[in-house]
């Protein structure tokens, strides 16, 4: 077991990464908790939860949004949660989403933790504080920054999840080892065999790997005001957009857009073109990039929306190599301009 903890200035978050999520019982106040979870994992785990209200949302991304939010607040309130209260999340991503949203903004904000059950939000999604809601189709633009008092990423929970979803999950594994960490990458293209069968003991010193690196991000730039912060978002500008309109998983579509934004890297003479090539090959290898067809135009309109422009810059994630980002501020002109030159090899 690893435990992970990132202090900020007045408050700190601590992540378990390998303990068994029964001990969640330690954790959490003895009265004045609510449970959020949703439906599929109710199904499964709802048994053995603990003894408090539970209550479980429809799964999938169409719930993150603001209605699913004043629902539940209406429900806390049913339920007599004041500000010493405390949620408890038991989910993946768009749970954790919630709650943390949720938890933020009822009555000022109230105390929170996790219990994360997908590879995607154990190795990002739940870690780091980062809350937020879609509207529509554009993805979390209603959102805060305020961290969960506990995360517990309990890898057997991973059994369970459907084969998509855990291939999902690598997507943002294989991020983090391209923008951090060259040791994690050549870990993930060593160990694909084992990875592909859920090894326990692989899976567990991944995801300690990818919440120690994603930890060291958040200490440094917790409000991604430094721009630290920022290279996470490799592979989301045109990911966010395949994501919404091709209607693929997050760890799918950012593949998808880290492949893009591996190839405009090279156009720019930052990577090889072999490094590009072997990037492309791993996340093949890994049964990441799947078929989209995107109209040229569309790309253009979204990013021209996208919530990182500043003006009419946007802050792009390029690789310098694999286990190195750098932002860089680019037009959108400029950044479509590349992708049309390099459409052909992503
Ligand atoms: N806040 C952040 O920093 C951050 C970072 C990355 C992604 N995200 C968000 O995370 C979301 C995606 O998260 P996700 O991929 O975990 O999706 P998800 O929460 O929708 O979970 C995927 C599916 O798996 C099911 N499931 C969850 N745990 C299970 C288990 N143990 N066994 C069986 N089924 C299980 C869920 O019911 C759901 O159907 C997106 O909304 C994305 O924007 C947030």
């Amino acid at each position: 077991m690893k435990k992970v903890i990132i202090s900020l200035d007045n408050h700190k978050s601590e992540v378990y990464v390998g303990l068994n999520w029964n001990e969640v019982r330690n954790f959490i106040p003895a009265s004045g908790c609510v449970i959020i979870t949703d439906d599929n994992v109710y199904k499964i785990y709802g048994k053995l939860f603990p003894d408090f209200p539970v209550i479980s949302i429809k799964p999938g991304e169409d719930s993150k949004n603001i209605g699913t939010i004043v629902t539940l607040a209406e429900k806390l309130l049913d339920e007599g949660i004041d500000r010493t209260g405390f949620i408890l999340g038991i989910g993946g991503g768009v749970v954790c989403d919630i709650t943390g949203f949720l938890a933020s903004i009822y009555m000022r904000g109230i105390n929170f933790g996790f219990i994360s059950t997908t590879l995607l939000s154990q190795v990002d999604a739940s870690v780091g504080g980062k809350n937020a809601v879609n509207i529509g189709k554009i993805k979390n633009i209603l959102g805060c920054f305020r961290q969960p008092r506990f995360v517990i990423c309990d890898p057997d929970l991973l059994l369970t999840l459907p084969d998509d979803e855990y291939l999902s999950g690598l997507g943002e594994l294989v991020k983090m080892g391209l923008i951090l960490d060259y040791n994690l990458f050549e870990k993930i293209e060593n160990n694909i065999a084992l990875l592909m069968s859920k090894d326990a003991d692989l899976l567990e010193s991944l995801i300690s790997d990818s919440v120690e690196l994603k930890a060291s991000v958040v200490r440094e730039d917790e409000k991604e005001i430094s721009g630290k912060r920022m290279i996470l978002n490799f592979g989301h500008t045109f990911g966010h957009v395949i994501e919404t309109v091709a209607s693929m998983k997050h760890g799918f579509a950012v593949a998808a857009g880290m492949v893009i934004a591996s190839g405009i890297s090279e156009k720019l003479g930052l990577i090889g073109l072999e490094e590009f090539q072997r990037i492309k090959s791993l996340l093949e290898k890994l049964n990441l990039l799947k078929k989209y067809s995107l109209d040229d135009n569309y790309f253009q309109e979204m990013l021209l929306k996208d919530k990182k422009k500043q003006g009419s810059l946007i802050s792009f994630v390029l690789l310098q190599s694999p286990g190195r980002a750098v932002v860089r501020k680019m037009t959108v002109y400029e950044i479509m301009n590349l992708y049309r030159s390099i459409k052909k090899q992503v």
